[in-house]
C-alpha cells in the first residue's frame, strides 16, 4: 500500500521552473529538489545561488523567455540535460508593472506585461508539452495572482491593469490546457498568490511609490488581509509539492488562491 506521504515524493521526476533565480521560483525549485526531483531553472538573470544549492540535482540556463528563439535554445539544452524527460513544469517567471491607474498606463507597459507574463508562458509550455505528455503524469503549475480574481480599490496604487490582466490571462490559459490535455494525462493548475514579501517582484516600482503611498499599503496589509500579515515565499512550498506530485492526481484546471484569506473576505 502506498503511504500517504509517499504521494508527495518526486524521486525519479524531472522539473523545470521558470524564473528560478530568485523569489518564489527559487523556493519552488529547492522544494521540488528536496522532494527528490531533478530541477532545471530558466531565468533571464544568472541563477547562481539556486544552482549552487541544487548542486548535482540541478541545471540552470539563462534566457529571456519572452523571446521565441531564446526559449527554443534553453529548452533544447534542458532536454539534453534531462535525456528528453520532463514531468513537472512550473511557469513562474513574471514581472509586475509600476503602479498607475488606466489613464496613466502606457501602451509599452501593457505590451511588456502581456509579453513577459503571458507570451513566455505560452512559448515555454508549447515547447515542453510533448515531453509532459510522454511522461504520462505531467503536471503544469502556473503562477497567476489574487489580482486576477479581485480588483484592488482604485486609489491603492500598488498594481496596475496590465499586471492584473496578464494574470487573469493565466487563469484562462490554465483551464484550457487542463481540459485540452486531460486525456493525455497532463494536469494544469494555477496558484493565485496574495502578497508574499521578500521577493524582487515590483522592484521596478521602487522609488516610484511615495512614503504616503507605502504607508497606505502597509495599513491595507494589516486591515484587509484576514490573517493580518503578508506571506513569505516558503509558505508556498507545501502547495507546490501538492500540485506537482501524485498527491493531487485528480486535481486539474483549478486556481488556488494563497492569500491569507483576502479573496474570501
Ligand atoms: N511575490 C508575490 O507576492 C506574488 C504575488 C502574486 C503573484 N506572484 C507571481 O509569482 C511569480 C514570481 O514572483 P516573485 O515575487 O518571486 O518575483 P521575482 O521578481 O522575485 O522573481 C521573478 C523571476 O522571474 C524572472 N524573469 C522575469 N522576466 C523574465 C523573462 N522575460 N525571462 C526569464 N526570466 C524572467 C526574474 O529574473 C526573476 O528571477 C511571478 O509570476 C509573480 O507575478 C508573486
Amino acid at each position: 500500500m502506498l503511504m500517504v506521504l509517499d504521494r508527495f515524493r518526486l524521486d525519479g521526476r524531472t522539473a523545470v521552473v521558470t524564473g528560478g533565480a530568485a523569489g518564489l521560483g527559487q523556493a519552488f525549485a529547492l522544494a521540488l529538489a528536496e522532494a527528490g526531483a531533478r530541477v532545471a531553472v530558466i531565468d533571464r538573470d544568472p541563477a547562481t545561488e539556486t544552482a549552487q544549492v541544487l548542486g548535482e540535482r540541478g541545471f540552470s540556463v539563462a534566457a529571456d523567455l519572452a523571446k521565441e528563439e531564446q526559449v527554443a535554445v534553453a529548452v533544447g539544452r534542458i532536454l539534453e540535460w534531462s535525456g528528453g524527460k520532463l514531468d513537472i513544469l512550473v511557469n513562474n517567471a513574471g514581472i509586475a508593472t509600476p503602479p498607475a491607474r488606466l489613464l496613466d498606463v502606457s501602451v509599452d507597459e501593457w505590451d511588456r506585461a502581456i509579453t513577459i507574463n503571458l507570451r513566455s508562458m505560452f512559448l515555454v509550455t508549447k515547447a515542453l508539452l510533448p515531453e509532459l505528455i510522454a511522461s504520462g503524469r505531467g503536471s503544469i503549475v502556473n503562477l497567476s495572482s489574487y489580482l486576477a480574481l479581485v480588483g484592488v480599490y482604485p486609489d491603492f496604487p500598488v498594481t496596475a491593469i496590465p499586471y492584473a490582466t496578464s494574470k487573469a490571462g493565466v487563469v484562462g490559459f490554465t483551464r484550457q490546457i487542463a481540459v485540452e490535455y486531460a486525456k493525455d494525462k497532463v494536469r494544469a493548475n494555477a496558484i493565485a498568490p496574495g502578497w508574499h514579501l521578500g521577493t524582487k517582484l515590483g522592484r521596478e516600482a521602487e522609488g516610484k511609490i511615495s512614503t504616503e503611498e507605502y504607508r497606505r499599503f502597509a495599513d491595507f496589509m494589516e486591515s484587509s488581509v484576514p490573517m493580518g500579515h503578508t506571506g513569505r515565499p516558503d509558505n508556498l512550498v507545501g502547495l507546490i509539492l501538492y500540485l506537482a506530485s501524485d498527491a493531487s492526481s485528480y486535481l486539474t484546471g483549478q486556481i488556488i488562491a494563497h492569500d491569507g484569506g483576502i479573496t474570501a473576505a
